[in-house]
């Protein structure tokens, strides 16, 4: 038994800021933001939240998966950006969609926060203890956000992205996941609970060409050990769905890879970096365009703070 993700669901917030809008705040203008980024707006919240969104993105899944939410057995939530402590976001859309029988909770990898969420969820469904499960990553970044800061204001944005796996008999493939605490600091965000006096702000800090140059390098090896370790050729991959930090980055991987950019689909240029949510948005938008045919293989990569990366190869049903 391994689990087929059988409903996708997505929400982004209706307020849209654009990179015009950016330049009024900090000293950037659009053609910089998009040569260098590729984003051209981002979904920003007013009155949502992360946990209002995550349901949102959940009763779309739920739906699509055709299932009752009393059928779901466990709930996770990738999230960097909950707006509760406690309880966790993943108890409050229990709540809300009425998934009275799952157990929930909140996991965080940042932005690789989606694939590790999504293999944990496969492998309760390989060790037999669920069967439905609700995979979530939910972020409202723009609370985490130094509006003053150029080097980082200009790339994130808010949104959510959910899919319902359900066991099934179809090929398991195995994932592969890393984690380097060693360079932590290359993107950082401080609670503020923990702000003692006025030396931190509490809000997202980062060395983007770190950052930059460990995707580029890691991305491309980490994709190319989960194929190796599956037995699976690069050719037989119909698409690479990368988390969607940056254009140049995943044009770099397409490259390393010797892939052809046609696989590489992507939505930055509308969401912009929407952390955990970026590929669980994708692969619905993906769907909803008609882009996914039975028996298509699909390889997910995620990566950010941590520092953290990894892969995971699923097949389209
Ligand atoms: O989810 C994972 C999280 N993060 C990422 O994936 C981020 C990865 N990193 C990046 O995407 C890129 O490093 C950035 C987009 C953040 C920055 O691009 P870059 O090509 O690495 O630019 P840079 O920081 O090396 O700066 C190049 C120049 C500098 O000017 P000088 O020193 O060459 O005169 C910057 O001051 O561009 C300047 N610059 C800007 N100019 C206009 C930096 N930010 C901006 C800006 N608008 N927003």
């Amino acid at each position: 038994m391994t689990g087929i993700i059988c409903g996708t669901g997505s929400f982004a917030p209706a307020k849209v800021m654009d990179n015009n809008d950016l330049a009024k705040l900090v000293d950037t203008n659009d053609e910089w933001i998009r040569e260098r980024t590729g984003v051209v707006q981002r979904h920003i919240i007013e009155n949502d939240t992360t946990v209002t969104m995550a349901v949102r993105a959940a009763e779309e899944a739920i739906k699509n998966a055709g299932i009752l939410p009393e059928e779901i057995e466990l709930i996770i939530l990738s999230t960097l950006s909950s707006n509760l402590i406690m309880p966790c976001a993943a108890c409050e859309v229990q709540k809300a969609i009425g998934a009275v029988n799952a157990t929930c909770f909140d996991m965080n990898a940042a932005c690789s926060g989606f694939i590790f969420a999504y293999n944990t969820a496969n492998a309760y469904i390989e060790s037999g203890l669920y069967k439905t499960v609700l995979v979530i990553g939910s972020e409202s970044l723009s609370n985490l956000t130094d509006w003053t800061d150029r080097g980082t204001c200009i790339l994130f944005g808010d949104g959510s992205g959910a899919v319902v796996l359900k066991a099934g008999e179809t090929k398991s493939y195995k994932a592969v996941t890393h984690s380097d605490g060693s360079r932590g600091e290359a993107l950082t965000c401080i609670s503020r609970y923990a702000i003692k006096d006025d030396s931190d702000n509490g809000l997202m800090k980062m060395n983007g060409r770190e950052v930059f140059n460990f995707a580029v390098k890691k991305v491309p090896e980490v994709i190319n050990e989960v194929l190796e370790k599956n037995n699976v050729n690069i050719e037989e991959i119909d698409y690479f769905i990368l988390h969607q930090a940056n254009k140049r980055i995943v044009e770099s991987v397409a490259k390393r890879l010797k892939a052809d950019i046609s696989k590489f689909p992507m939505n930055m240029m509308e969401y912009g970096n929407t952390s955990s949510a970026s590929i669980p948005i994708l692969i619905d938008e993906m769907r909803k365009n008609g882009e996914l045919r039975k028996g298509q293989k699909l390889v997910m990569a995620g990566f950010g703070a941590g520092l953290s990366w990894g892969a995971s190869i699923f097949e389209w049903n």
